[in-house]
């Protein structure tokens, strides 16, 4: 074809900018403009007029992000000006010393610093020339980095072309490429899936996946770039405020972090340290600390430089989350289904913030896997408020020792069995084990299960411990030990009253709280509840799973040879017909049902008088039917995922955008711009606590 029509080529232009704007909601601000449908038809159109007129195609088209060829090696490429690095401090008094030299240089008044994140991911240099950006270097030495320009155009919340009317003749950008938890898993599980090997943490994979030769490969990795700096800049004035500067990076289009703050002061750094601190479990992003920059330009260029840091900005890092200690031995516990877990006894360590002595090493298969060995140096690791794993052995032990599955229970000395298939192994020993008996008394008085106030974990050790408690139906019958428990330390006429009432209340329950109650191994709290609605009675359920075993047994006499036809059989009718039942499920619950001890443990119950309604939980366990939440800004108490999930459970939908159909926007802090939407709109919005009061309120 010829030359493009005007019509077309403004056709074009148009659409060009119409993708960029939605992609910049989609993957900036985290407010979808358009629907993936739309979006992509719109892109087709591009796509389609640019193969007619390649003279159409732009540099920064929304089609160019992939489609470089690969290439054999990366050229090294000096930057404009060289990429620095940071000084560390890991306690408040470092930061305080750094501080006071800082106010040293401008006659010790208070400073003003530009608080930020520090990603954990790899620095990255663009380069913008008229505003297009032309080279995206690597960090490297910090003078040369390699130049993987076709691989960064590929990360999607990047901008091509800075959104500003009058850029600057030459910028440089920087900032960190990273992956975001999530994404990363998800990444790991695709690779392991295709027989890869799994990268060992978000920031290994950002980095590798910039380092591809084929950016065909780079943009399959969903990476992004979070903006925190300028390098040299020519042709235009950009703030003298770093704060500023920020601000100005996002206009132009850039992610930055929502938890960048101009803060007062040392007092100020250590309250955003502790605020970050505080919140980095719940990030999605991983941050390994916070960058402090003061934040006026005169003191800046006042302080200077050392060496390859400047002397105006600092990072204080996170305690280790990883750390090596000696492995001294091995004990096995007990959880509420017998599984034995067995658990490090370590040489005391510091790691993330506290002393750990005690670590899981997750099951036998883990321990064989990493050929770990009692004597050996071990790496510790303990992230956010998870439980301290082993992760590996750092070097083996002088003397070491085998770590061996004991035959017996260490707690009754019933038999340990493992299932072919199974990781895990278990007590046999069921309620006569005292350690099973007490987890799964902790779980069945638990806030999910009956919720029993005032029966926490440390009251049913202590009373499993006194005798008064063996099983769930005991509970009921604490009333006649009424003058006992009166008598007991810490305890008064008082606090056994309103045990004892709540305890009453809890008897009055529904069938989902009572079978998730039951601690059937595999039903959570979720198939609890889909249980509870599938079969409406407790009764429908046993008669199931009684069937199922038939089954079963059927299953295996008829087709002994025909795995296919057995499933058939299986598959067909009853317990598997609940979503989620898959055959382990089912066997687990079909076992459950078939021990005398636990229909025992059932009868006891009924026979005290635990009751729930009838008629299926329906109308009381979807009390959000219909409601669509829209959530921004984060929470503190929950997470993301937990808002969704409890909504979820409740009936209620969450979706991205927010438009006249939704009914709630919930705003966390520093929301999004879904909150302006929200209130032009009219849309509700509910805080943190009105949120959860909400939910508290409709939760069954
Ligand atoms: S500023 C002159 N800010 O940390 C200051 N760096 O040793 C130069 N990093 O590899 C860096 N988050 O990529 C700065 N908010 C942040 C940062 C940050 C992460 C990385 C940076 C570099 C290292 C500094």
């Amino acid at each position: 074809m010829g030359a493009p029509p005007d019509k077309v080529a403004r056709r074009a232009a148009e659409l060009a900018r119409t993708l960029t704007e939605h992609s910049r909601a989609y993957y900036v601000d985290d407010d979808p403009s358009v629907s993936d449908a739309e979006y992509d038809r719109l892109f087709e159109q591009l796509e389609a007029i640019e193969a007619d007129y390649p003279a159409l195609i732009t540099p920064d088209s929304p089609t160019q992000r992939v489609g470089a060829p690969p290439s054999d090696k990366f050229e090294s490429v000096d930057h404009a000006t060289p990429m620095l690095s940071l000084g560390n401090c890991f306690d408040d008094d470092e930061l305080a010393e750094f501080d006071r030299r800082a106010r040293d240089a401008v006659g010790g008044r208070q400073l003003t610093y530009c608080a930020e994140p520090k990603f954990d991911g790899t620095a990255l240099n663009l380069r913008y020339e008229a505003g297009l950006l032309t080279m995206a270097t690597t960090r490297g030495d910090g003078i040369t980095g390699e130049n993987i320009t076709p691989n960064a155009r590929t990360i999607r919340n990047l901008p091509l072309r800075l959104l500003c009317d009058d850029p600057p003749a030459f910028i440089e950008i920087r900032g960190e490429a990273v992956l975001a938890r999530s994404k990363f898993e998800a990444l790991n599980k695709r690779l392991s899936d295709d027989g890869h090997k799994p990268f060992v943490n978000p920031r290994n994979a950002a980095a590798g996946s910039l380092r591809q030769l084929d950016s065909k490969i780079t943009a399959q990795r969903p990476l992004a770039f979070m903006a925190y700096g300028i390098g040299r800049v020519d042709g235009a004035p950009v703030p003298d405020s770093l704060y500023a500067q920020l601000r100005q990076l996002a206009d132009w289009g850039f992610s930055i972090s929502e938890h960048v703050r101009p803060v007062e002061g040392l007092d100020g750094c250590i309250d955003y340290y502790q605020a970050m601190a505080e919140r980095r479990a719940r990030l999605d992003i991983e941050i390994d600390g916070c960058v402090f920059k003061v934040d006026d330009a005169a003191t800046r260029s006042e302080l200077g430089y050392v060496a390859r840091a400047p002397r105006w900005a600092i990072a204080r890092k996170f305690p280790a989350e990883e750390t090596t200690t000696t492995l001294n031995s091995v004990e096995f516990q007990v959880g509420r289904t017998g599984a034995l877990t067995p658990v490090a006894k370590l040489e005391p360590v510091f790691v993330g913030g506290v002393t750990v002595s005690n670590a899981t090493l997750h099951n036998m298969d883990e321990i064989a896997r990493k050929d770990i060995r009692v004597g050996d140096i071990v790496v510790v690791r303990r992230a956010g408020d998870v439980i301290p794993e082993v992760k590996e052995v750092a070097r083996r032990g002088e003397r070491t020792q085998p770590i061996e599955l004991p035959a017996v229970c260490p707690v009754c000395a019933s038999a340990v069995e493992r299932l072919e298939g199974e990781a895990v192994a278990r007590c046999t020993g069921g309620l006569v084990c005292a350690a099973q008996r007490r987890e799964a008394l902790k779980h069945f008085a638990s806030r999910r299960a009956l919720d029993i106030e005032g029966l926490g974990d440390r009251q049913i050790e202590a009373f499993v411990d006194e005798g008064l408690l063996a099983s769930p139906a005991d509970i009921f019958a604490l009333a006649e030990h009424r003058a006992a428990l009166v008598e007991r330390e810490g305890y008064g006429d008082k606090s056994v009253t309103n045990l004892l009432a709540s305890i009453e209340a809890a008897k009055q329950t529904t069938l989902a709280r009572f079978i998730f109650a039951l601690g059937i191994r595999e039903v959570g709290e979720t198939m609890a509840r889909d249980l509870a609605e599938h079969f409406g009675t407790l009764d429908a359920l046993r008669a199931e799973a009684a069937a199922y075993l038939e089954r079963a047994e059927r299953a295996q006499r008829d087709e002994p040879d025909n795995r296919a036809a057995r499933e058939r059989i299986m598959t067909a009718e009853g317990l598997q017909a609940v979503p989620g039942v898959g055959s382990r499920v089912a066997h687990c619950i079909a076992d459950f049902f078939a021990e005398a001890r636990n229909t025992e443990v059932i009868e006891a119950l009924q026979a005290a008088g635990v009751h729930w309604p009838s008629a299926t939980t329906d109308a009381g366990a979807q009390p959000l039917a219909g409601r669509t939440f829209v959530l921004t800004g984060s929470m503190e108490q929950l997470t993301r995922d937990q808002a969704s999930a409890r909504i979820a459970a409740l009936g209620g939908r969450v979706t991205s955008s927010v438009s006249k159909k939704t009914d709630y926007v919930v705003v966390g802090e520093a929301p999004g711009s879904k909150r302006d939407k929200a209130e032009k709109l009219g849309v509700s919005l509910l805080d943190e606590s009105a949120f959860i009061a909400l939910l508290d309120d409709v939760e069954p």
